[in-house]
């Protein structure tokens, strides 16, 4: 990328710098105004530790105050955003005990772990030629773009902008833009990666089925802090009030689940290189997620055994409802990503439509989607942004 390019995605918003005590009263506001978020902040450790502390004292370098103030004032939801998944991911740096030097690392990451959003039209532009420049390329540049322009300011620590980097990873290796595995994935990132999820799931009014959510991926977030939050919400969070499956229906979605899941194990990717059928990225995706299902109890393998219990218990019924509803949305996302992955070794989505695999995945992805419960298809499910 040549200097002039540099020197456009780092240039300084015009705008004038936001102030400490507006970011605090800011900060505040999202604490009061959502339940979720201020359940999180009370949960983690008090007094000095509080999550507004790193917030409060940090020292903002260069012209990340002036970005700060034109993400508030261009685009208030991605500020709002980002302010949420700074306090969350510093409460989850309490909660690991990280010094102190650290905890503010986490929370300038979370302010600024989106920044790239306010500038990939300009990645676009510049690296016209290069890159593809279909919504998914663009989408999947942010933590790239965002590392960019962090690493480019003086007084940055390299930690904050690696975490921000890696904010899409997933321990598993099922996240972007590297799709790094765990032990390539820096303690500080895994914690912003799990705060923006979150805060995710918070944002689409998916809190009630938060413990369900993360227990179906207990693979690819800092299991500590996972197991942390699940606990809490299942505990102390909303309950979840979602369109309940009769004991015949469910019995006949685990059987759909299990077809499902074999179809996408025995689906060989082309990046999946020499890997035989069943053992490439889609069947460790399937493993993982039956793993998950069958330590809720839950065996798709089995569905009469599961059919036996529902029946005696209404309660249970409701539960495994939401159990097989979050199923049937890791079984989309996998489709999705898979998707992206064809994408990325064809060059671009374009070229991906019509092949063999593509055609085999687009049927399922609809199969997948006919079967969801209402409230659960008419919401954009992907996690993180
Ligand atoms: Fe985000
Ligand atoms: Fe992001």
């Amino acid at each position: 990328m040549s200097g002039t390019s540099l020197s456009r995605i780092n240039a300084l918003p015009m705008t004038l710098p936001v102030s400490q005590e507006q970011l605090i009263e800011d900060a505040r506001m999202q604490r009061s105004a959502d339940a979720c978020i201020a359940l999180i902040v009370a949960g983690s450790p008090a007094g000095a530790d509080s999550p507004f502390r790193p917030l409060a004292e940090l020292e903002l370098p260069g012209g990340l105050p002036h970005w700060l103030n034109h993400m508030r004032e261009a685009t208030p939801a991605l500020y709002q955003h980002s302010l949420r998944v700074a306090l969350v991911a510093s409460a989850f740096g309490a909660l690991n005990q990280l010094d102190w030097r650290k905890r503010q690392a986490l929370a300038m990451a979370g302010l600024f772990h989106d920044l790239g959003h306010l500038k990939v039209e300009a990645l676009a532009t510049v690296a016209e030629g290069e890159l593809d420049t279909t919504g998914l390329y663009q989408l999947r540049s942010h933590p790239v773009v965002s590392h960019l322009i962090l690493s480019n300011v003086e007084g940055v620590p390299p930690e904050v902008a690696r975490a921000v980097r890696e904010h899409h990873e997933r321990l598993d290796g099922s996240g972007y833009p590297a799709g790094l595995v765990e032990s390539r994935i820096s303690v500080s990132g895994q914690l912003l990666a799990l705060a923006e999820t979150v805060v995710g799931i918070i944002d689409k009014g998916l809190a009630a089925q938060l413990p369900v959510k993360l227990r179906l991926q207990r693979g690819k977030y800092h299991l500590r802090t996972l197991t942390w939050v699940t606990t809490l919400f299942a505990e102390h969070g909303p309950r979840p009030d979602v369109d309940k499956f009769e004991p015949a229906a469910i019995a006949a979605r685990l059987r759909d689940i299990e077809e499902w899941m074999l179809s996408l194990a025995a689906l060989q990717l082309p990046g999946d290189g020499t890997a035989e059928a069943g053992e490439g990225w889609l069947a460790v995706q399937v493993a993982a997620l039956r793993r998950g299902l069958i330590s809720i109890g839950i065996d798709p393998g089995a569905p009469e055994a599961v059919l036996d219990v529902v029946r005696e218990d209404q309660a249970l019924c409701t539960e495994i409802s939401v159990v097989i509803a979050e199923a049937l949305v890791q079984i989309k996302f996998m489709i999705r990503e898979a998707v992206a992955r064809i994408a990325r070794d064809a060059g671009g989505l374009a070229a991906v439509r019509g092949l063999a695999e593509w055609e085999r995945l687009e049927a399922l992805r609809r199969q997948v989607v006919e079967a969801m419960p209402g409230a659960v298809s008419n919401v954009e499910h992907e996690l993180g942004d």
